[in-house]
């Protein structure tokens, strides 16, 4: 919602700061207008308002009383109210509302007294004193004119990563940021604190403790991989990716012997043959996925699967022991609700196994055992390809732990391995033959005022799926409901011309799921169906216009389900002239609670 940099260079009174609300080409268009000053090292952020509206003054970076000093933040400082109020009271005077400001005088005091003390400025003792003091969770990055050679971060819950180039380093809240500059990567774990310069970088706790040798790896896409590539946005190019997202997934899974292979397992065989639940945790799409997982797991390895939203779930005194393995699925690997969720259910003794797409992550680094979903970054705000990656690596969990508890019979695994193989052409051929379809039936649909989805079985999480891109990008109304449920409330929203999308993928409840259409088209619904190919022919007596996808086993129909479903909603927000790509107050990334 607004953008901002700071620039410092030998020389300079005070930090150039310039920032702008609204989108970053208004930042580029008014540096392009009235160029900065050369300068040796630079900060830059872009806003997702959480203290104080969306504007220019609220903008970072924000400055030190006498401009000398300038920081970055993400994050919530939760004693921010407190700190103004000393610093007000000290005679400070403040500019924005945000709790970042606090921070950037906060920092600026800290500084002056370290030259007091000193003699000289040490930012890099400033920020690790600054770091002690706030409380919350807090990225923050900084600049000094009176060392115009580095820039100083520290972090605490929120995720900071340094890039190291050749002669030039790099800080970023996710590799993205850099990775068109170089690949090789370095961990800044909690509550550390990092100093950077063109050719040296430093890490400490926060007590100024040097760590010796910090954790560095090579990102394992390009920076081409990031980019749009000719595609009109990065939704339609990810949704195009779903096939590769899945084979990817899938790549290496088996090995010579013919057992399935994790990322990185820090739970010993004993330990998994223990376990006797699973508790998915996550937030929005990577949930849903969470769900598909519950009617997989469940059939292969007969073990009770929960699934809750990680914020839910911190907060409730869930019943954990050591045999309850947590699952924490996310694309980004930062989701602060599900981090927060994951610490909890370590503090409870229980093991946590990430499902993640991003390496190097906080959810990744903080579990027991990793599967990474290698579907390559995801940059639209919608999630599309990483869902299927989800569940494909849930699918490939659910062999694992049948593997290790002997619950399926070695061919059996195999077999269903196969099928997981082939879900990539299947998703190309809905690709292939259904986006036709799907485009005209969504501008046919573009100015309904609300959608109802319903699937049952493993269909009900692809219908939750469905509403949820649909609000997210073409904020319309919509709800999903397991078909069955319809006649015990919802079905008193039906009216004439009501939009409902009904799922009926799963073949033993077709027929169910057809009553549950004739009940709404009596209604005067208008009905879009998607079913598989060999129900083609019948669901066109009884929908408005229907979908096709290719059969699969009824546990792994979810992948081609929702192909296009994710299709409908890129339609409908782009007929209805929606940014497809950052759909109005979300974040890619959601790092605040
Ligand atoms: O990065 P995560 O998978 O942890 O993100 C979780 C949700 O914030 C995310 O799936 C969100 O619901 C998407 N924008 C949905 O498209």
């Amino acid at each position: 919602d607004s953008a901002g940099v700071a620039l410092t260079a030998p020389g300079m009174e005070r930090v150039a700061v310039r920032k702008k609300a609204g989108r970053l080409a208004n930042l580029v268009q008014d540096i392009e207008r009235d160029p900065m000053p050369d300068a040796t090292v630079g900060i830059g952020h872009t806003r997702w308002a959480t203290n104080g509206v969306p504007n220019d003054t609220n903008a970072h970076p924000h400055t030190s009383r006498d401009g000398k000093v300038a920081i970055i933040h993400n994050g919530i400082i939760e004693n921010a109210s407190q700190l103004r109020l000393d610093l007000q009271t000290e005679g400070y005077r403040f500019v924005s509302e945000t709790d970042t400001e606090v921070a950037a005088k906060l920092l600026g005091k800290i500084s002056d007294k370290i030259i007091e003390e000193t003699g000289k400025p040490d930012l890099f003792k400033a920020v690790r004193r600054l770091a002690r003091m706030l409380e919350g969770a807090f990225t923050i990055l900084a600049t000094d004119v009176r060392q115009p050679d580095i820039v100083v971060g520290a972090r605490h819950d929120s995720p900071l990563v340094v890039g190291l180039g050749e002669g030039e380093n790099f800080l970023g809240s996710d590799v993205a940021a850099f990775v068109a500059y170089t690949k090789r990567a370095m961990e800044i774990d909690q509550d550390q604190a990092v100093m950077v310069s063109a050719d040296k970088v430093v890490v400490s706790d926060f007590m100024g403790n040097i760590v010796p040798d910090p954790k560095t790896y090579t990102v394992d896409w390009d920076a081409s991989a990031a980019e749009k590539g000719g595609w009109d946005s990065f939704m339609d190019k990810e949704i195009h990716e779903d096939p590769a997202a899945v084979q990817r997934t899938l790549l290496g899974r088996l090995d010579e012997n013919g057992n399935i292979n994790l990322d990185e397992v820090r739970i010993d065989e004993h330990d998994f043959k223990a376990i006797d639940k699973i508790i998915v945790i996550a937030c929005g799409t990577a949930a849903y996925a969470g769900m598909v997982a519950k009617y997989a797991i469940e059939h292969w390895v007969r073990i009770p699967v929960e699934v809750e939203l990680a914020h839910e779930f911190r907060y409730r005194d869930p019943i954990l022991t050591p045999r309850t393995l947590v699952v924490a699925i996310s694309q980004s690997g930062e989701t602060m609700d599900t981090l927060m969720a994951l610490r909890h259910a370590r503090e409870q003794g229980s093991k946590v196994l990430a499902i993640c797409n991003t390496q190097g992550a906080s959810i990744p680094r903080e579990s027991d055992a990793v599967l990474y979903t290698h579907a390559g970054p995801e940059v639209a705000v919608a999630s599309t390809k990483a869902f299927v990656a989800q569940i494909t690596a849930a699918y490939v969990l659910g062999l694992y732990l049948a593997q290790v508890k002997g619950a399926m019979y070695r061919d059996e695994i195999a077999q269903t391995l196969e099928s997981l193989k082939d879900m990539p052409r299947k998703i190309q051929w809905v690709l292939d033959t259904q986006t036709k379809t799907v485009q005209e039936a969504a501008e046919q649909m573009v100015d309904a005022k609300s959608f109802l989805f319903l699937g049952r079985h493993v269909g009900y999480p692809v219908a939750m799926e469905g509403a949820l891109k649909l609000k997210e990008i073409a904020y319309v109304h919509s709800e999903a409901y397991p078909a069955g449920e319809l006649k015990h409330g919802p079905i008193s929203l039906i009216e004439e011309e009501t939009l409902v999308v009904a799922l009926a993928t799963v073949e033993k409840l077709f027929d169910k799921t057809m009553a549950n259409v004739r009940e709404d088209k009596a209604r005067g619904a208008h009905v879009l169906g998607v079913t598989t190919e060999d129900f083609a022919g019948e669901i066109e007596k009884y929908a408005d216009r229907s979908l096709i996808v290719p059969k699969a086993h009824p546990l792994l129909q979810p992948s081609l389900t929702v192909i296009p479903l994710q299709a409908f909603a890129y339609y409908i927000a782009l007929a209805r002239g929606c940014d497809v790509d950052m759909p109005r107050n979300l974040a890619k990334s959601v790092t605040v609670e």
